[in-house]
């Protein structure tokens, strides 16, 4: 909400009376809540079956150096990993340098729009031909300039005479495996890794409803953080910690009846279901249905509280109300027609993950692309980047430029507003559950079984992929 003090809304919530005991899962769930929707969600949103028990996960996972090796010797070189988002280089010669660990890959936009990507490194001494985002004709080493073109091939090399055991047709850039998917690249530098929509298995046919070519990044914000990758990942993976971390949403989102999804044949993907527009049951006394409704309206169409549009008809839920509002804000900014499009895929959060560090949401309303980035050298630091893809009229505008936030700055400080909040929020939390983890007596973290299952469902995965 505007004008939101988060820390005197936080610390009230926190230091408010005790709640009740919780023994019963709660009788809302997502499924119940948008049988009342008058537009239902596609049956590929229905609910997953499987559960993965309640085992204990090691706490030394997310700040050993040993893990830390073992991550960087078996699972960064075998997956796929989201690089660069394909408008933010729409121009032949334009070039991504993507960063993991202390590796480094080249995309490169080629003349025919294609993509291709190298191994950042010069074949005479190893020199990185590109240090950072840019534009290049052909890609030249400036250390002494043997020259690629853009395709890889070899083009010019200094002192041709002196290098007897040069074959020239064969002194090209290897490449890395590159594939683009809805507009996002992801490379994987093991040659023989399975492909990408095969990776992704049943999300790449979720997805076929969802395209974002129509989408630009309107927000890239990047923030170097004390705290394990996967502490990052874990944060925006579940929503649970919602209630406690984010009370001001409490009145229009219930966390305990988030939905989880994972497959017993899917290892690299899961999702999670947020239903927005009905009150926590943790909120007591429970907030009005016109309470719930403004809750959200308040974020995207302020204007409207106090109007008679922002007001709740006879007879009217929460969720038709806030139905009836977006499709009105999405006319009225984009030209959008969303007249046909379930109030789920219009207002609730859908949050798909792709293992390892990658989180692309694909409803309109919470269009948010999450990655984390390990430290090149140190387990407890990571980069977290936030993206955010909404719809354009007419010409594509640019992407937004990077906004690099350092450990101590706050999200609040940059103008981001209710988003700035939410993201400060979190960013408060996650150094100290970094710290923490160290001090559990018996180095375990305790998942619950349901609302936590995909950091479970991950960390399986993780386990296949290191061979522990
Ligand atoms: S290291 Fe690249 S030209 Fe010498
Ligand atoms: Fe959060």
């Amino acid at each position: 909400m505007a004008g939101l003090d988060t820390d005197t809304a936080a610390s009230s919530w926190r230091e408010a009376p005790s709640l009740p005991p919780e023994p019963i899962r709660p009788e809302i769930t997502a499924a119940s809540v948008r049988s009342e929707d008058a537009i239902p969600p596609p049956p590929l949103l229905a609910e997953s079956d499987l559960r993965l028990g309640t085992g204990p996960i090691p706490a030394s996972r997310y700040y050993s150096r040993s893990w830390f090796e073992l991550e960087r010797a078996r699972l960064w070189p075998k997956v796929w990993q989201f690089a660069c988002w394909g408008e933010d280089i729409p121009n032949p010669g334009d070039v991504h340098v993507y960063r993991i660990l202390d590796r480094s890959v080249l995309i490169v936009r080629q003349r025919d729009g294609a993509l291709k990507a190298f191994h950042n490194a010069c074949l005479h001494r190893g020199r990185e031909i590109c240090e950072h985002h840019t534009h290049r004709s052909e890609l030249k080493c400036p250390y002494h300039f043997f020259t690629w073109d853009l395709a890889g091939t070899l083009k010019w090399m200094p002192s041709k005479w002196d290098f007897p055991q040069i074959e020239e047709e064969s002194f090209s850039l290897p490449e890395v495996r590159l594939e683009v998917w809805n507009g996002f690249v992801f490379i994987n530098f093991d040659r023989d890794a399975m492909p990408l929509r095969q990776y992704m298995g049943r999300m790449a046919r979720d997805w076929e409803r969802w395209d974002f070519s129509d989408r630009y990044k309107a927000m890239h914000v990047e923030k170097r953080i004390r705290c394990n990758w996967k502490t990052a990942i874990d944060a925006f993976i579940e929503g649970f910690h919602a209630f406690s971390s984010h009370p001001q949403y409490l009145a229009s989102s219930p966390c305990d009846c988030s939905q989880q999804d994972v497959y017993a044949d899917e290892p690299h993907v899961s999702r999670y279901q947020a239903i927005i527009g009905v009150p926590s049951p943790k909120m007591r006394p429970p907030p009005s249905p016109q309470e719930t409704f403004e809750n959200v309206c308040g974020l995207v169409l302020p204007e409207a509280i106090g109007t008679e549009e922002g007001q709740l008809q006879p007879g009217e839920s929460a969720r038709a109300g806030l139905t009836r509002i977006y499709r009105k804000f999405y006319d009225k900014a984009y030209g959008l027609d969303t007249t046909g499009m379930s109030t789920t895929e219009l207002i609730d959060q859908v949050a798909y993950y792709i293992f390892p560090n990658t989180m692309p949401w694909p409803t309109l309303s919470y269009p948010l692309f999450y990655r984390m980035l390990p430290d090149p050298d140190d387990p407890e630091w990571c980069t977290w980047e936030t993206m955010l893809f909404v719809p354009f009229k007419g010409e594509r505008p640019p992407s937004a430029p990077i906004l690099k936030l350092g450990p101590e700055d706050s999200f609040e400080d940059f103008g981001l507003g209710e988003v700035g909040t939410l993201f400060q929020q979190d960013a408060e939390q996650l150094p100290a559950v970094q710290r923490g983890m160290h001090n559990l007596a018996n180095g375990e973290l305790t998942l619950t079984e349901y609302l936590e299952l995909r950091i479970r469902h991950y960390h399986h995965t993780l386990e296949k992929y290191l061979g522990e």
